[in-house]
């Protein structure tokens, strides 16, 4: 059941992830393993072919990642990709060059083999993407130089017999200008199917899922979110009733939330337990104002309704929407491992001892979105913005009241409604309002005002550790923040957030 894949071994590079991502635009399943896995780790009848990333020491220093010399004997193509061409250089009998200065930016190289497996049909001049210190100056025996730059005397090798390539630059960057080209060539030399796609992953998905859940039962906490939505959708494809679906409505979600994911499942036969728990959060909220406990409360808040409503299926499973990226980052693999997952709500008692099913683990998220998609999730749920655990608590500075909830979920929604009227919706990963706990003086016909802020936050993200502020034309604003002051009793003055990530976080707390 296992589909046809690529091993790509990371070395520590900001760029590994990438590389699964370009393989996987090209149909290969590419899977991403530490710097020191064994070949017996690697191995198996649906490998095709193993690539090593770059990296961010030098082959030459002690305690540099090294390669398991096995790996060579699996009998499929390997590919070194920067720090993984040096490697295959020091252990098969090339020269290295030691530097301590790092080159990084594009480089033009010059192919000069004809009968070259990695530039076929490609051009002979090329624009690439380097970012390396150490190179290779003299390729190891039974390897031709394919290709050159003028710094670089090695910045391709091939031995073609032992199907051993090894590049110096990045082709999965996308400055590197025929990068998708040179990765279908050696894909093209692993000899797979370029099959991988939202279609057959569906399938190959229901099927592990059948296979690991049997006859069990398998409860799963749907907040309404992609991930969550989708792993209910495959797994009730998979198992149909015998999974149900735990929605907690917390209080703090955004303005008619339940009814709105009820709406968008209303079409599919799924088991859903809907929970009216907001009084339960709310009440404990009282009083709270560091952001902290308050995360903290609501955390342990949602595992006992949960725990509560979950017990009552006697499920021997549960099921979570973790996605490739998580995996990739709490396995700690590599150095690209930036700091941050502090958050995640779902975590649940050990006494509860269930086996998880995770059917969307080695899944990116645009793939998620395109099985979703494919299952017939609607496209508004597909393309929602994240939305914390925590909720709208965490978007209350100060303490949270049944009234400040209202308010801000009003105001939220006239955000909302706007950036999605005019296409801005999907253009910011994320955007929302925030109730500030300052009052201003305003005047509003005769009278004078004294009510709160709201704070609008628009940004743009790839994988939201950074961010930039999404620049919405003024008169979507300007409308934004009529609408809010004239429609929602308790804001009287609008503000837009314009601080990146860093300094400043997303979130307000
Ligand atoms: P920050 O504010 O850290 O947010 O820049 C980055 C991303 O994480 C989300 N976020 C959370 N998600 N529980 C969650 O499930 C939390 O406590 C939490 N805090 C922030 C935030 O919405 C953004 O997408």
């Amino acid at each position: 059941m296992h589909h046809e894949r690529i091993a790509i071994l990371d070395y520590g590079s900001q760029y590994t992830r990438l590389i699964a991502r370009r393989l996987r635009e090209l149909g290969a399943f590419g899977l991403v393993h530490g710097p020191g896995s064994a070949a017996s780790e690697i191995a198996g009848k649906d490998l095709r072919g193993v690539i090593l990333s770059g990296g961010h020491m030098s082959v030459l220093e002690e305690g540099a990642f090294g390669l398991d010399p096995a790996i060579l004997d699996l009998g499929v193509p390997v590919l070194g990709i920067c720090y993984g061409q040096q490697l295959l250089a020091r252990d098969l009998g090339g020269r290295i060059h030691r530097s301590s200065r790092r080159e990084y930016g594009k480089a033009l190289i010059s192919v000069g083999d004809e009968e070259s497996l990695l530039f076929r049909g490609l051009d002979s001049a090329q624009t690439v993407w380097m970012s390396h210190g150490d190179h290779v100056e003299e390729a190891p025996p039974g390897f031709t130089v394919s290709a050159r730059t003028e710094g670089v005397p090695v910045a391709a090798m091939e031995d073609r017999v032992r199907h051993r390539y090894a590049i110096q630059f990045h082709p999965e960057v996308s400055h590197t200008s025929h990068g998708n080209a040179i990765l279908l060539n050696f894909l093209h030399a692993c000899g797979l199917r370029l099959d991988w796609n939202a279609g057959n992953v569906i399938e190959e998905k229901v099927a592990a899922v059948r296979a690991q859940v049997g006859q069990g039962r398998v409860v799963l906490g749907l907040s309404g979110g992609v991930d969550s939505s989708v792993a209910a959708l495959l797994i009730h494809r998979a198992v149909g009733r015998q999974l149900t679906c735990v929605f907690v409505d917390t209080g703090l979600m955004r303005k008619e939330e339940m009814a709105h994911v009820q709406e968008a499942f209303a079409p599919f036969d799924l088991d859903v337990r809907w929970v009216q728990a907001g009084p339960e959060f709310l009440a404990r909220m009282a009083g709270v104002t560091d952001p902290e406990r308050k995360r903290k409360i609501i955390g342990a808040t949602f595992i006992e309704v949960f725990d509560r409503e979950a017990s009552r299926v006697q499920a021997e499973f549960l099921a979570q929407g973790t996605l490739y990226p998580d995996v990739i980052e709490s396995s700690g693999v590599g150095g690209a491992v930036l700091v941050k997952s502090h958050h995640n709500v779902g975590g649940l008692p050990d006494s509860m001892k269930l086996k998880l099913v995770e059917p969307l683990r080695d899944l990116f998220k645009d793939e998620v979105r395109r099985v979703g998609l494919t299952l017939g999730l609607p496209e508004d749920m597909v393309w929602r913005h994240p939305f914390p655990g925590p909720g709208l608590a965490v978007r209350i500075p100060g303490e949270v009241t049944p009234e400040r909830v209202r308010i801000l979920q009003d105001a939220d929604a006239i955000f909302i409604e706007e950036l999605k009227a005019s296409g801005w919706y999907r253009l910011s990963s994320q955007a929302f309002a925030v109730l500030l706990p300052v009052q201003t003086v305003g005047i509003m016909g005769d009278e004078r005002t004294y009510e709160n802020i709201c704070a609008l936050r628009a940004v743009t993200s790839e994988d939201f550790m950074t961010a930039d502020w999404a620049r919405l034309p003024p008169d979507l604003l300007e409308r934004c923040a009529q609408r809010i002051v004239n429609e929602v009793k308790g804001i009287n003055r609008v503000l837009f957030d314009i601080t990146s990530k860093p300094p400043a976080t997303i979130e307000f707390e």
